[in-house]
């Protein structure tokens, strides 16, 4: 219809190419009542090319609203003499907006039924950017103190995620400050692979902002870090990937232990393993008094070392003196021990 338009106003301008009544397409106006000429429109009435409203009986004298309404993003001009019956009018957007159509200017022209052809047009900012993503400019002026700099802040939206500064100034030469943000599209790359461990998505070569990926851990493994991360809309993670920990086994077997405030024997215990982070205290000989102290190790990702002090008791030991294994006998008295 737009290209019809701009047809019309190239060939159209003489009524012998006034095109059909073309309403039934157009549906938005009522057109003035048909005619082939001026003898059928009675004598305050002509037969005028009107449109897509085609010859129609309107009154040449009857004007279009002027001057328009203030619009911040365009201007409008008159190109006829009068806004009356066929006149033409230019919208014309201020530098750096455009019209939805893409283009600078648009024509309206004064209509039968008193109103400028056409939508209104909207001009709105031109930083088109990547893919289907656009911004919508509003421009706001703020007039500063002498020595009469004006400073116009534009704040820019976006409907996929800015790059670039939200803000941006209009310096005194009349260049912007820093250069336009564009509006693209912001994936986050594929996190780290989690050895031991796998993802609860599907995986993929990009991720879009708020996606969220769980994790779990194998079987015996134990999920160290976030359990889930969420795509940030720059692009990063919201934390990076976990750990799978192993168990440790425990470095001990004819010794009893301290696991989680239990004394314990290790061929008790499932497995005779303690999960990551497990503080497991072990009980070492006083080096001149028949009495124990206690040394606490921590198992970190399958490893559990014994601390210096503990000696792993003999077979015979075990077997033949299990009441004087070092686990077993009196702990020395807070003052024994150094
Ligand atoms: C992304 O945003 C998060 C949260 O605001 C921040 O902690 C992180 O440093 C940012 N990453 C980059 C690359 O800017
Ligand atoms: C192990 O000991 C450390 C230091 O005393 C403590 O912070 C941690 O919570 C303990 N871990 C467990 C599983 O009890």
């Amino acid at each position: 219809l737009r290209f019809y338009f701009n047809v019309y106003f190239c060939v159209g301008i003489t009524t012998e190419s006034c095109p059909e009544r073309l309403v039934g397409e157009e549906g938005r106006r009522t057109c003035p009542r048909p005619c082939k000429a001026d003898s059928d429109c009675g004598s305050k009435r002509q037969c005028l090319c009107d449109g897509q409203c085609g010859l129609s009986c309107v009154a040449p004298g009857r004007t279009c609203p002027w001057p328009l309404p203030h619009s911040e993003n365009s201007e409008a001009r008159l190109l006829s003499p009068t806004h009356s019956f066929s006149a033409l009018l230019e919208v014309r957007c201020k530098p750096g907006f455009t019209l939805p159509s893409g283009l600078d200017a648009t024509i309206r022209r004064c209509q039968g039924d008193r109103q400028w052809s056409g939508d209104e047009p909207i001009c709105t900012g031109r930083f088109e950017v990547m893919g289907k993503c656009s911004l919508v400019l509003s421009v706001s002026t703020v007039h500063v103190a002498p020595p009469s700099v004006s400073i116009t802040l534009s704040f820019f939206s976006c409907r996929a995620d800015i790059v670039g500064s939200r803000e941006n100034f209009c310096q005194e030469n009349q260049t912007w400050q820093y250069p336009h943000p564009i509006c693209k599209k912001v994936y986050c790359q594929p996190p780290t692979e989690v050895e031991q461990g796998y993802v609860v998505a599907v995986q993929k070569t990009e991720y879009e902002v708020g996606f969220d990926i769980h994790y779990l851990c194998k079987k015996n493994f134990l999920l160290d870090g976030a359990q889930m991360i969420t795509c940030l809309s720059n692009g990063s993670w919201s934390a990076s990937p976990p750990h799978c920990r192993a168990r440790c086994l425990i470095p001990a077997e004819r010794s009893r232990v301290m696991i989680g405030g239990v004394k314990r024997w290790p061929f008790d215990v499932t497995d005779a393993m303690v999960p990551h982070g497990e503080n497991v205290t072990f009980f070492c000989k006083h080096p001149h008094k028949q009495c124990s102290f206690t040394a606490t190790q921590t198992c970190f990702n399958g490893k559990l070392q014994t601390p210096a002090c503990y000696l792993e008791p003999t077979w015979l030991q075990y077997k033949l003196f299990p009441h004087r294994l070092v686990s077993e006998i009196e702990a020395c008295e807070p003052g024994d021990v150094e």
